[in-house]
Parts: structure tokens; sequence; C-alpha cells
């Protein structure tokens, strides 16, 4: 499907029956990363999956930004006529989360914050940033690939799993140049979130990978303690994709979660 969002053309899945739930994928994933959820939850939910500008087939243009990239999952809310869905978010798709909340919270059913933070980059990781932009621009996203396939999937995954590891590079390596350095200096600008989290009165779930080395364990902790009520599920054996790494335990607290909130 495709959702204009100020003329700019958002690729999407609209699958299932049930209560809406819209999948913001990470950095630089595109909306296969939630097809091990979006696949169990056809039954229980309407899965909306967008691919975020410049990733997938999304049309790549600036400006490109957390608020943009919140923009544009509304924009496509719109064109499915969905009013509020359960926004979940992997990584950079919970940092568009936090956005959505702040410049849409009427459209907020509930959230799903996995192997994300609130915090905003430090000046060695905006230094992180600007050299991984060189590197898009030297080496493609197969250079951007090799360097972030290590951290993108845990320690057990990459002894036990190659196949993981292979099609987590193989989705690294497909990622537009453009949308990447788009995202990357997006990515250096975001806002710290931290101040937001308190404000969320909607049902929280956080889940994170216990290998997750880009936003470890201690981040969800934080995000957890801040965050008035939310629940906090630690998944062994998975990193920082633990919705592709151990599917069918990410698949089971993300099923309780939705069973909860169509009971509440
Ligand atoms: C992601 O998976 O979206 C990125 O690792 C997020 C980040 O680099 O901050």
């Amino acid at each position: 499907m495709i959702a204009l969002s100020d003329g700019l053309e958002i690729a999407y899945d609209d699958v299932g029956t049930g209560i809406p739930t819209v999948f913001i994928h990470g950095f630089p994933h595109n909306r296969s990363l939630w097809a091990p959820q979006v696949n169990a939850l056809v039954d229980r939910a309407r899965c909306l999956a967008p691919d975020l500008r410049g990733f997938g087939d999304s049309m790549a243009s600036p400006p490109y930004s957390m608020d943009q990239y919140a923009d544009d999952v509304v924009a496509l809310m719109d064109a499915a006529n969905v009013e509020r869905a359960i926004i979940a978010g992997l990584s950079m798709g919970g940092y568009v989360a936090f956005a959505l909340w702040r410049r849409h919270r009427a459209r907020v059913r509930a959230l799903v914050l996995a192997d994300t933070k609130a915090g905003a980059d430090s000046p060695e990781a905006r230094q992180k940033r600007r050299d991984m932009i060189a590197l898009a621009k030297e080496r493609g996203s197969e250079g951007v690939a090799d360097a972030m396939i290590g951290g993108m999937v845990g320690k057990s995954t990459r002894e036990k799993s190659p196949e993981i590891v292979d099609e987590m590079h193989a989705m690294l390596a497909a990622a537009p140049v453009d949308g990447v350095v788009g995202a990357l200096e997006a990515l250096m600008e975001r806002p710290d979130s931290t101040p937001t989290l308190a404000t969320i009165d909607v049902p929280v779930l956080i889940v994170v990978g216990e290998e997750d080395a880009l936003t470890p364990v201690k981040e969800s902790e934080a995000m957890h303690a801040a965050i008035p009520g939310s629940r906090l599920e630690v998944l062994s054996g998975a990193g920082h994709v633990s919705n592709v790494e151990r599917p069918a335990a990410f698949n089971h607290v993300l099923t309780e979660f939705l069973a909860s909130l169509t009971l509440a």
C-alpha cells in the first residue's frame, strides 16, 4: 500500500484484523524487520508496517527528522482510516514513537518500546554518526552493514544462528544511501526524550534483548523506572533486534500485552 505524506510516497503493509498496531522499524532497516510479529499477529491485530522515508519502498526526500518520520506515520494512519493505534517502535522506531507521542498523542492507544532508549546522542555518538555518514558515502550501505552488524545482533545469535546474521546484514546492506545519510543526520539531531517519559499515560510495554549492545538493558530499566505503570520484559539470548532473534518469546509478551489492552 502507498500513503502520501505531503506528496511523498510512504509504502506500508496493512494486514490482519483486530486492534490497530503500527510497527516502526529501526536504523537502517525496513518494514520487513517486523515480519515475525506481523505474520504471527494477523488474527489478533490490524498490523500496519511502514517503510520510513528513505528506506524500503518509500521515497527518499528531506526533511529527515524524528518529527517528520512521526508525521509520515500519522499520514499513513490517516490514509488507512486508523484513528488510534498501538505504536510499536524498535530502536530508532522507538525514537519516532516518542516524537509521535509528543506531537500526536491522541492517536496513541499504547506504546511498545523495543530495544530503544530515551536519551539524545552524546558528543562521541554524534562523531560516530559523522564517521558513519562518511563511510556510507564512500562504501555505500554495504560498508554501513559491515560496520553495524556486530552490534545489531547478540552474541548468542552470532554463535548459534548465522542465518539470522546474514538476513540482517542483507537488510542493512539494501538500505538506500540517501535514506541512510538522512537518518544519520536525524539521529544526531534528535532531542532528549527523557523528559517525555513521565508524560506517558497510556499502557507501555518495554522489551529488550539481554545481549543488546547498542541500547543496553540499563536503558530500558531507566525508561521502565520513569514511565508510570510500564511493564519491562528482558529476553535472554537476544541482542538489539530481539524481535527477530527470539521471535516466539517476543510474540508471547506482545500477545499478552495486546490481550491486556483488549480486555481493558
Ligand atoms: C537502530 O537500530 O535504530 C539504531 O541502532 C539506533 C541508533 O543508532 O541510535
